[in-house]
């Protein structure tokens, strides 16, 4: 997990790590304020101010009405104090709403800034097969904007659960305090009030839910254009393109208009009753004061408390939208919580969690009877069987697609083989920490990820110990630093994220530094040499050479001679061992290496290039 992550989580520590995916989505989201219940507890306080300054505005009013306005010879102080009252209740209500609403923001962010870390450590500690069986553009917005959604559940619908239910009742308390049959005749609206509710319900959370999928798919569009934005333009693919993000604009956009629509339909709709409640309250009120049954002042407080009552029914009903959305959020974001596509970590500790144990881990690598397929019918390698001593550099060699990286795949487990084990030092990779395993075995692959940062930060890799003085002689070890010295800013040069302002062959001696400071005792380079010219090549090797002293080491190569003094090759054909030995022996057998290394002879500039380097006198040889 990368540095800064690692310390966002020790800043929120207070926090739950995961939730239980077993329950229901807003109990989990429950869980998840449960460390701010002390906040939550202050808001409540600063509401029940805040609604108790309003029921009793339109209090004083009456009391200013009835008696003192209406009667003859009226005096002024007490309208003077009841007007002071009235002053200061108000300010006092604006700084109990200023600091609830404060107050809540901040949960709100803190709480979705933990789901998003958890979210995100969890989804990288998803196994490979995740990746290549689900849409990325769906992992964007569950991260990007699920979160977003879901802190509208704390920072609007809890707030307003808190604040407008306190509102009712309070405001329901006073109408019946006030008169109790007026009272109980505004209660009538409640049921009215729920029925509408249940009508529209089931409609408006398949139309949020229709929205936020399509979303993910525009903007799982989006991303991967953009990444592949290069072919699109060599193939002039632009208009064919733009075309096909329309075919999923356009549907987005109607699910838009379709939830707006039903949103507006659903709030004018309580709107409406509102207004002929408070209709309904002029007429039988205005009759209740003709015939002398309550006093005028009572009535205008009828009215403001209707009024008032039904700001929070719309309120509520507005913010019953926001918890469907983020419940559809919080549930889409549950999903990939409860995704459990991580290959098992091993339940008993492993020897090699000892420092003492791993410092002697020597890098014998045996693979038994090792078959494995991406898809279960498919199968990819068929009982491969190797025995690589400690510090023996081994060569793998075949054609495209025989499954030379799917065997470093499982070496490294993103994928478990569907039969046979993989051991090191005589130790089941299985039973090891993905951790373990990972400073162990090195890969250094031909694509490199660059990230966005300095040379010294791709370098260093979100590890925060390693000094720049390290990563100097890394760069030095590997030949990276002469094209540093070269870059305007040296180590401080950034980098974008495809590393599109490096060569393919300078990314991959940076790669080659990263692993020279990961010191690992098996190093596995998977063409890795591929992209670099001849002479910087023989460079790296005399550096890797270094590297690889006192280390397993496999080397995975299309230009055989790479392989020419490797303890043993291993030809690879459609995930079979064909043939095994050194280089001498293979070219005596005759078979299918010396097929291929006349083959490429014969292909111009492959296998002389190399000799001319002089890497054939280099110390590179069998341990
Ligand atoms: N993630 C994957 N999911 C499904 N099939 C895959 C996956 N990766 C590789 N394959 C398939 O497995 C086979 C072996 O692929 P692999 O990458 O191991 O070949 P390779 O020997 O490394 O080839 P190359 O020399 O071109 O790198 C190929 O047929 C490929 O289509
Ligand atoms: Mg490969």
């Amino acid at each position: 997990m990368p540095a800064f992550i690692e310390s966002y989580h020790k800043e929120v520590n207070c926090m739950p790590k995961t939730t239980t995916p077993t329950s229901h989505p807003f109990k989990q989201l429950l869980g998840y304020a449960k460390p701010f219940s002390r906040l939550f507890i202050g808001v409540i306080v600063l509401v029940v101010v805040y609604n108790l300054t309003q029921v009793i505005q339109p209090y004083l009013v009456k009391i200013a009405i009835d008696r003192y306005l209406l009667k003859k010879n009226a005096l002024l102080s007490p309208l003077i104090q009841i007007g002071m009252m009235y002053l200061g209740i108000t300010l006092v209500g604006l700084f109990s709403n200023l600091y609830q609403t404060r107050v809540i923001a901040s949960a709100g962010q803190k709480i979705v800034r933990q789901i998003r870390l958890d979210l995100f450590s969890h989804i990288e500690s998803l196994a490979m097969d995740y990746f290549e069986t689900h849409d990325t553009g769906r992992l964007i917005t569950n991260v990007a904007s699920d979160t977003t959604r879901i802190s509208q559940f704390f920072t609007q619908f809890l707030l307003s659960v808190i604040r407008d239910g306190l509102t009712i009742i309070l405001v329901m308390g006073a109408m019946l305090f006030l008169n109790w049959k007026l009272g109980l005749l505004s209660a009538l609206v409640i049921p009215i009030i729920i029925a509408i509710s249940a009508v529209f319900r089931p409609r408006l959370h398949k139309i949020y839910d229709t929205t936020r999928s399509r979303q993910s798919r525009l903007i799982g569009f989006i991303a991967e254009n953009l990444s592949g934005m290069r072919i699109t333009q060599l193939f002039h693919q632009e208009s064919k393109q733009l075309g096909a993000l329309n075919q999923l604009n356009l549907p987005y956009q109607e699910a838009n208009i379709t939830e707006f629509r039903w949103d507006v339909f659903f709030n004018r709709t309580l709107d409406l009753l509102g207004n002929l409640a408070v209709a309904f309250m002029a007429w039988i009120g205005g009759i209740a004061v003709f015939h002398h049954f309550i006093q005028i002042g009572v009535l205008y407080a009828f009215i403001s408390y209707i009024q008032q009552f039904f700001e929070p029914i719309n309120s509520l009903t507005q913010n019953w939208n926001t918890l469907q959305s983020s419940m559809i959020s919080f549930e889409r974001v549950s999903q990939v919580l409860a995704t459990s596509s991580t290959l098992p970590e091993p339940k008993i500790p492993s020897p090699v969690e000892q420092p003492r144990v791993f410092r002697r881990i020597r890098g014998q690598i045996d693979f038994d009877q090792v078959s494995f397929g991406y898809k279960p019918d498919q199968l990819i390698l068929k009982g491969i069987t190797m025995h690589i001593a400690p510090g023996q550099f081994i060569g793998i060699a075949g054609e495209s697609g025989a499954g030379k990286s799917t065997l470093i795949n499982l070496l490294a487990r993103f994928y478990d083989a569907n039969r046979g084990s993989i051991r090191i030092d005589g130790i089941d990779i299985r039973t090891m920490r993905q951790e373990d395993l990972h400073r162990l075995v090195g890969v250094v692959q031909q694509d490199v990820s660059i990230y966005s940062g300095t040379i010294a930060d791709n370098v260093r890799l979100f590890r925060p110990q390693i000094s720049q003085q390290q990563i100097v002689s890394a760069c030095q070890l590997t030949g990276a630093d002469r094209f540093i010295h070269r870059l305007r800013h040296d180590y401080d040069t950034w980098l974008t994220p495809q590393g599109s302002n490096l060569s393919a062959g300078e990314r991959q001696l940076l790669a080659f530094a990263r692993i020279v400071l990961l010191n690992p005792k098996v190093l596995v380079l998977d063409e890795a040499t591929a992209n670099l010219d001849a002479l910087t090549e023989a460079a790296v090797q005399q550096g890797l050479m270094e590297v690889a002293k006192n280390r397993t080491t496999i080397v995975i190569a299309h230009r055989l001679s790479t392989l020419r003094h490797a303890a043993m090759i291993y030809l690879l054909d459609q995930g079979r061992i064909v043939e095994q030995g050194t280089h001498k022996e293979l070219m005596e057998h005759k078979g299918y290496y010396h097929a291929m290394i006349q083959n490429a002879a014969v292909m111009p500039g492959s296998e002389s290039a190399w000799q001319d380097t002089g890497l054939e006198s280099s110390k590179m040889s069998a341990t």
